[in-house]
């Protein structure tokens, strides 16, 4: 089994053309993937129908032969089992009944209540495990704990996530609950995944950046350091990617202070920043800015050059800095795929 090259960067290999995968590789700008979701009905049909899912998950594969596929679901489906309805607004993104105080915490369901809901996941995930080509490796994902926390208590995506801050900063004990009731669903969540057949699993901490000081220790490290901990105790040897993103100067020392197998880079940073500060202490993956799979021509082939060049002497997983975007075009991701495999 490590012969995967994902599993083998993973374990700190440094490999001569470092594996690579996309996040939201499964996604709008495939017309293969908007057909699949046109016969789904809507987007969370799609996440909870495992054919269909499956189905999505495996189209990126079949197009581009990436090294790993991604589960194909959201981190808001965690909440969603967890009691908080959840709706997306054509164009304008998620929405959900919002969690603001210890009473709607409580409410919340309890940690081992949310599998039913969550099934379907399952399933998809046991259909991969023996769909998938050999070489591909598997990843399963949650969200983390404060980025999650963030949608449950405002409702909505927001760019500052002043109504989580503002929970943080004046009812504490409420705030406090609510990620460590998350925390825990994560926990058995991403288990399941696991058990289901996932070989590695991400945690998307996409909003990490917006907390500082104390509260990046208490809020984006511990918790990833608990559910990383837990995961091995009970999956030892599983591999476990971080991606605090736009954590800046956080993104020092994350792996060891978490446990993390890989720390995913945003592309806030330059990569021989991350390759001097990051990559140090074991694998890195990241961080090509997604534009680029818009725009393409010989600014993406020399952008893409400079990464792989830059994380050469570590263990890398080509990645893009944030998910690729529906405006993308297929053809660059195929330039992409040539650059880094025929150099
Ligand atoms: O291919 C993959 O990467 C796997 C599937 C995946 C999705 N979402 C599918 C999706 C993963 C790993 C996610 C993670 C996710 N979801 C995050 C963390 C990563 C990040 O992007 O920062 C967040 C914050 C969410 C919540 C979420 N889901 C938002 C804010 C949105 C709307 C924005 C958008 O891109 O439309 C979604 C929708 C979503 N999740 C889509 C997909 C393919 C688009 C849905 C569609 O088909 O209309």
């Amino acid at each position: 089994m490590t012969d995967k090259t994902i599993l083998r960067a993973l374990k700190g290999e440094v490999l001569p053309t470092p594996p690579v995968w996309l996040m939201r590789q499964a996604g709008r700008y495939l017309p293969e993937y908007r057909a699949t979701r046109a016969q789904a009905g809507d987007f969370l049909s799609l996440c909870y129908t495992p054919d269909l899912a499956a189905e999505v998950t495996l189209q990126p594969i079949r197009r581009f032969g990436f090294d790993a596929a991604i589960l194909f679901a959201d981190i808001l489906l965690l909440p969603q089992a967890l009691g908080a309805d959840l709706w997306f607004e054509t164009g304008e993104g998620p929405r959900m009944s919002t969690t603001t105080d210890m009473a709607g915490v409580n409410a919340l369901k309890g940690k081992d209540d949310i599998h039913d809901k969550l099934a379907p996941v399952y399933e998809t995930c046991k259909i991969l495990s023996r769909e998938l080509p050999k070489e591909t490796t598997f990843i399963g994902f949650a969200g983390m704990p404060w980025t999650v926390a963030t949608y449950m208590i405002a409702g909505r995506g927001s760019k500052d996530q002043a109504a989580a801050h503002k929970l943080k900063d004046t009812d504490r004990a409420a705030f406090v609950a609510l990620l460590d009731k998350v925390t825990d669903a994560t926990i058995e969540y991403l288990s399941k995944q696991v058990e289901a057949g996932c070989e590695v699993v991400k945690l998307f901490d996409s909003w990490a950046g917006s907390l500082k000081g104390q509260d990046f220790d208490d809020f984006a490290v511990e918790p990833a350091k608990r559910i990383t901990s837990e995961l091995k105790a009970r999956f030892p040897g599983l591999p476990v990617i971080a991606f605090p993103r736009e954590a800046g100067d956080g993104y020092i020392g994350f792996a060891k202070k978490t446990g993390a197998d890989c720390v995913a880079i945003d592309n806030s940073v330059s990569p021989e920043w991350a390759a001097a500060n990051v990559q140090k202490d074991g694998c890195v993956q990241g961080n090509l800015d997604p534009s680029y799979m818009i725009t393409g021509s010989d600014a993406l082939v020399q952008a893409t050059k400079d990464v792989v060049a830059a994380f050469k002497n570590g263990p890398h997983i080509f990645n893009l800095g944030h998910g690729i975007t529906p405006e993308a075009d297929p053809e660059n991701v195929t330039l992409l795929m040539e650059t880094i495999r025929n150099g």
